[in-house]
């Protein structure tokens, strides 16, 4: 029995590798619009789609990070400054990436990017910290995709939601875990929606990477911090702060540095003939968060508050 169990498993990942290695054709006829190329996996993933031949429609917050992106890439890259929060810059990039794709439409859309703060346990923050980061994170790549998909539609093409492990199993307070569930919820009934159109759609969930989001978080604890009421200060205490900096600083320790595993994910999201619905990257994600995230709450909770400081008025 374990025989014909070995077989059956070996032939599903034998057709799985081999499924998974078909390309699409004409890669360097389609256009791929990214959000967030200023720096991160954005940025990278820019540069390495234009290595690899594809015509890269890249957003940038800021004029300098569209300005260094364009002096180390091709021709080929356009570069656009977008704050996906407002909608009126959203409408106006659907109308200059329409421009630029003509009738050919967009193949790829990768909605990328995103921010974590303001973060930190849920009492040291207001209605306004909350609202600041799911704006970005969730109403914007919202807004952007529905002015995208007309353009997506018409090429058959492919959407990408970047979200992370803790949109699956949230770790610290704030907005940034409902932003990322409320990603992984849109993006789940649009695929569904978007399946009878020929459109795919694929979501990457990465763990901890060291990138410009990571590095600042622990300054950014220190600066909510700084506004906390001094009522929650006394029930929490100077060193649960002291000792949450020092867990910011062992994640960013043990972060990856290796920004490939996220933006080869991508890629092959949007190359491969079949590309998967979720994407695991980095090995925290695949060995610790997501098999934790199919365990029963007990025993999430009592391994995740392990990690998690105990406040100066705790009972
Ligand atoms: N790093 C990680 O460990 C990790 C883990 C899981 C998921 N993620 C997700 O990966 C994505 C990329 O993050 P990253 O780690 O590469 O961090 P990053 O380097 O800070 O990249 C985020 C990008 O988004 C841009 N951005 C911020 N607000 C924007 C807005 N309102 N409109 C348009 N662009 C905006 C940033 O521009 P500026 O640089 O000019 O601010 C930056 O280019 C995010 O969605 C993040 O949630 C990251």
């Amino acid at each position: 029995m374990w025989f014909y169990l070995a077989v059956l498993l070996g032939f599903y990942f034998f057709r799985r590798w081999y499924r998974e290695r078909q390309i699409v054709e004409n890669l360097t006829e389609k256009y791929v619009f990214i959000t967030g190329c200023d720096s991160g996996f954005g940025n990278q993933l820019a540069r390495q789609l234009d290595t690899r031949g594809l015509r890269v429609l890249a957003a940038c917050l800021t004029q300098k990070g569209a300005e260094d992106l364009k002096r180390l890439t091709s021709d080929r890259l356009k570069t656009i400054i977008l704050d996906i929060t407002i909608t009126e810059n959203v409408a106006a990039a659907a109308k200059w990436v329409k421009q630029c794709v003509g009738n050919k439409g967009l193949w790829g859309l990768v909605n990328n990017a995103g921010i974590g703060d303001p973060s930190g346990p849920n009492e040291w923050l207001t209605k306004d910290d909350f609202a600041k980061v799911i704006n970005v994170n969730l109403f914007g790549l919202i807004d952007v995709t529905l002015h995208m998909l007309p353009l997506v539609r018409a090429a058959r093409g492919r959407v990408v939601n970047v979200t992370s492990i803790f949109g699956r199993l949230p770790y610290i307070g704030g907005g940034y875990s409902p932003s990322k569930y409320g990603v992984e919820a849109f993006s789940d009934s649009l695929r569904r929606e978007l399946h009878s159109f020929g459109v795919q759609l694929s979501i990457i969930e990465p763990g901890a990477f060291s990138t410009p989001l990571l590095k600042s978080i622990e300054e950014k604890f220190r600066e909510t911090w700084s506004r906390v009421p001094s009522d929650i200060k006394e029930l929490y205490g100077e060193q649960y702060l002291e000792k949450l900096c020092k867990i910011c600083q062992r994640i960013n320790k043990d972060a990856s540095q290796n920004l490939s595993l996220v933006t080869d994910s991508i890629e092959h999201a949007l190359t491969s003939c079949y590309p998967r619905t979720r994407y695991a990257a980095g090995w925290d994600a695949k060995l610790f968060y997501i098999p934790l995230s199919y365990m029963p709450t007990s025993l999430t909770d009592y391994m995740l508050t392990c990690f998690m400081p105990e406040p100066a008025q705790a009972v």
